[in-house]
């Protein structure tokens, strides 16, 4: 058992001082698209490919823009940590213009969408009006893997849908423009940059009112609701008719 505990210890000890240090240090404030050019094949080629044209180990990445780079990179999905169903995520292994040279290097390669424009992230210009038709765009389109709280759920083949609490705005649009693993894009013609900022608002208003009614066992649904009742209504049900029988006569 000890010596479980020591090695994986150690090995993770290791593991994440090699994390710590990218390969190539930011040497410049302004990193170019040559810079990124680097960092990538340090860092992503073996999985990737030298070209981006990707390998048995990971997707090609050649037209997944710039959007999807940092969607991947600043979420901490990437450079992926161990083969699965999907990457986990962890901190974030670059800073913003380590993945911005990527980014700007896998842009280079061929068009794809690009980091959303800044008005596009902006929620102060959505009223309240935005924020309800931003609850009904949720609901239509993405409550049914991410749950209508936004509290996530399992997928097939275990896969996931993370919960949608306190998520980076540029985060969420980048991840509708790009649809990640499992989920579909939603791209301009679908949901418009309006009313994907509607959406964004949304998330942003059920993170500051979590649950308006009371205690809300997780948001997870049946599952959490009805073993509550299982247990404290059923227990309880119990709990009564055997105190009921045990009264003198
Ligand atoms: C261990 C292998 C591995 C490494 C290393 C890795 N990736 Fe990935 N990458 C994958 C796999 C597998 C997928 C697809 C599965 C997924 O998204 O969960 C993926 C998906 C992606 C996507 C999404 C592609 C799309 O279609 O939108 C991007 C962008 C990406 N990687 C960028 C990077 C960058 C940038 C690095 C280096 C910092 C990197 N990856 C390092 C394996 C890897
Ligand atoms: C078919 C199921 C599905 C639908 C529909 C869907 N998603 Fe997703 N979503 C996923 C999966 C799976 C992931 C995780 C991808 C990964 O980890 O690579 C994800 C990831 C995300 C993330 C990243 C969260 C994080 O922790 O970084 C955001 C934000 C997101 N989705 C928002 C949305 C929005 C907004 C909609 C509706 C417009 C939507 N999703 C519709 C399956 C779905």
């Amino acid at each position: 058992m000890i010596g479980l505990v020591v090695a994986g210890g150690a090995s993770v000890a290791v593991s994440s001082v090699a994390n710590a240090e990218p390969a190539v240090a930011p040497h410049a404030q302004q990193l170019t698209a040559e810079d990124g050019e680097l960092l990538f094949r340090a860092n992503c080629a073996s999985c990737h490919g030298l070209e981006a044209e990707g390998t048995e180990a990971g997707p090609s990445l050649i037209g997944v823009g710039a959007a999807s780079v940092d969607f991947q990179v600043m979420t901490g999905r990437m450079p992926m940590a161990f083969q699965g169903p999907q990457a986990e995520q962890r901190d974030p292994q670059f800073t913003q213009e380590q993945s911005d040279a990527m980014g700007e290097y896998i842009a280079a390669l061929a068009p794809g969408p690009d980091v959303p424009d800044e008005q596009w992230l902006d929620i102060s210009q959505v009223d309240d009006e935005g924020i309800a038709r931003g609850g009904e765009l949720f609901r239509i389109n993405c409550a049914m893997c991410h749950n209508v709280a936004g509290a996530g759920g399992a997928l097939t083949e275990g896969k996931w849908a993370p919960h949608l609490r306190d998520i980076d705005p540029v985060h969420v649009y980048e991840a509708m423009l790009t649809g990640p693993q499992n989920m579909p894009v939603f791209n301009d013609a679908n949901i418009s940059p309006e009313q994907k900022r509607e959406i964004i608002a949304y998330l942003n208003y059920l993170d500051e009112n979590p649950s308006v009614g009371g205690f809300d066992l997780g948001s997870l649904g049946p599952v959490s609701e009805g073993l509550f009742i299982w247990i404290f209504g059923l227990g309880g049900l119990v709990a009564v008719s055997v105190w009921l029988t045990s009264r003198p006569n």
